[in-house]
């Protein structure tokens, strides 16, 4: 009987799609890779009320899919929101979880000045749509390098933060806010882990990412040169070299 490959869950960040993972995706043939778009975001259905949004629907929601395509255990990379989602995977099914990568992620939970924050850009993304939420991201995710050299990838970071629905981007919001502290999870993480940082990152920084791969037994820390919040789509180049090294050691 023909063995499948094996499966790589790539999980996208706020306010994203599946699309910041297609150098991911393209560079990983012999493995099952899936990327999905999360509930409201790219082109999955969104439900108008933003209480239908938490990071536990958003982890029940690839349960099903995992379950979906009969794949019992994925290997589990995360950018951002998508490490949130990570961690409640972990919460929920932990079981179904070979190795993580953690990229430009966290563990801690919202601070009341970043809940305010949460609650200024929805009300901002009520009022103005996709496109404010967009002028007020794209200068914070990317780096200074990218913003200066990478034009086509400025261009292609914005139409997709452009392309989201307001009640996906307003649903996410809410579920950013809401989210729990997952940092006692951390020293219980028992599966290989891979943490992926980037340089200029202001929203997730480098040190602090160190200092959670350190939290986490036996994790790996890899920083990526020039690059922000985006370390998939700004150096793809780093990015795959660092994950395939890490997955052909499992
Ligand atoms: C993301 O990229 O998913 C967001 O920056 C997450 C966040 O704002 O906490």
């Amino acid at each position: 009987m023909a063995m499948s490959n094996p499966a790589i869950l790539f999980i996208h960040g706020f306010p994203f799609d599946h699309a910041m993972w297609r150098h991911q995706a393209a560079a990983l043939p012999e493995w099952d890779c899936l990327a999905p778009d999360l509930q409201g975001a790219g082109s999955a259905p969104a439900p108008s009320a933003p209480d239908a949004y938490s990071m536990a629907a958003y982890a029940h929601g690839l349960i099903k899919l995992l379950d979906e395509r009969r794949i019992e255990t994925a290997v589990v990379c995360g950018l951002s929101m998508g490490g949130y989602v990570t961690f409640e995977l972990l919460r929920q099914q932990p079981k179904r979880v070979r190795a993580l990568v953690l990229c430009n992620t966290k563990s801690a939970a919202d601070a009341p000045e970043g809940k305010r924050g949460r609650d200024a850009l929805a009300e901002k993304a009520q009022a103005s749509g996709a496109r404010a939420v967009a002028d007020e991201l794209v200068p914070k995710v990317l780096s200074a390098a990218t913003l200066e050299r990478q034009q086509s990838l400025v261009r292609e970071v914005r139409a997709m933060i452009e392309r989201q629905s307001v009640a996906g981007i307003v649903g996410a919001l809410r579920a950013l806010r809401e989210r729990p502290d997952s940092t006692p999870l951390l020293g219980r993480i028992r599966v290989p882990v891979l943490v992926i940082a980037g340089s200029d990152d202001q929203i997730t920084p480098a040190a602090g990412m160190r200092e959670m791969a350190q939290a986490i037994p036996g994790a790996r820390f890899t920083l990526i040169q020039d690059a922000a919040h985006l370390t998939a789509l700004e150096q793809p180049d780093a990015v795959n070299h660092a994950l395939k090294r890490f997955l052909t050691q499992l």
